[in-house]
């Protein structure tokens, strides 16, 4: 069973993707740390996320250690993977991983943002996550307060909104919801709440 879910920043798709994956005994891959990864290897060598032949060396190159480095889940990592995430040439590299991934035996949940979309577009199920802008503010602020990060709530704001506003816009697969996939809206919703609809809608069709 491939279950695929997309969603943007703090919206709750990686708490659910982890659950599902826990519940069903699938493997888990959280395919924004890929991108991280590929923005925080720049970052190390002082070359902005932007320069794009970089990126792309980067991204073939791709350092598999740095998914256990603290700095993968930094803002500043976030900010510099949705730049480098806008590459065709940076996705192209990332691909197969991705769809190797998902298609291992038995199956796999992949969380990200074009999953439903063009890494799985025959997932057995996929979700489309969102939830309010200030809430998902919010538990961004308090999970990078909890590793010891300090930003500004309003800044948060505002680079969450640069960043659906990148992801969403972007030309090669952006942010969309797929046409087959079931829409999860957590505002407001406690994360119990969310894997027990996500695992009816599951249940009542496999
Ligand atoms: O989910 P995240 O915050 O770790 O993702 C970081 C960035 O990576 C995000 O802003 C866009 C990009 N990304 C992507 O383009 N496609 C994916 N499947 C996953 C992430």
């Amino acid at each position: 069973m491939i279950i695929a879910i997309d969603g943007p920043l703090a919206s709750g798709k990686g708490t659910l993707a982890r659950a599902l994956a826990a519940h069903y005994g699938l493997p888990h891959l959280d395919t924004g740390a890929l991108y991280r990864a590929t923005a925080l290897q720049l970052i190390n060598k002082n070359i902005e996320p932007s320069n794009e032949s970089e990126a792309i060396k980067a991204a073939n190159a791709l350092d598999l250690s740095l998914f256990e480095n603290p700095e993968l889940r930094s803002a500043k990592t976030g900010a510099g993977a949705s730049v480098v995430a806008a590459f065709p040439e940076v996705r192209k590299a990332l691909y197969d991983f991705q769809v190797n991934f998902a298609n291992q035996e038995g199956g796999a949940v992949l969380d990200g943002r074009d999953i439903g979309t063009v890494i799985c577009p025959n997932a057995d199920f996929k979700f489309f996550v969102v939830a309010d802008a200030n809430e998902r503010a919010e538990r961004r602020h308090r999970e990078l307060l909890e590793k010891g990060e300090e930003i500004a709530l309003e800044t948060l704001i505002t680079q969450i909104k640069e960043r659906d506003e990148r992801d969403s816009n972007r030309n090669d697969a952006p942010l969309t919801m797929a046409k087959d996939a079931h829409l999860l809206d957590t505002s407001g919703l406690s994360i119990e709440r969310v894997i027990e609809k996500a695992c009816a809608i599951i249940d009542a069709n496999r």
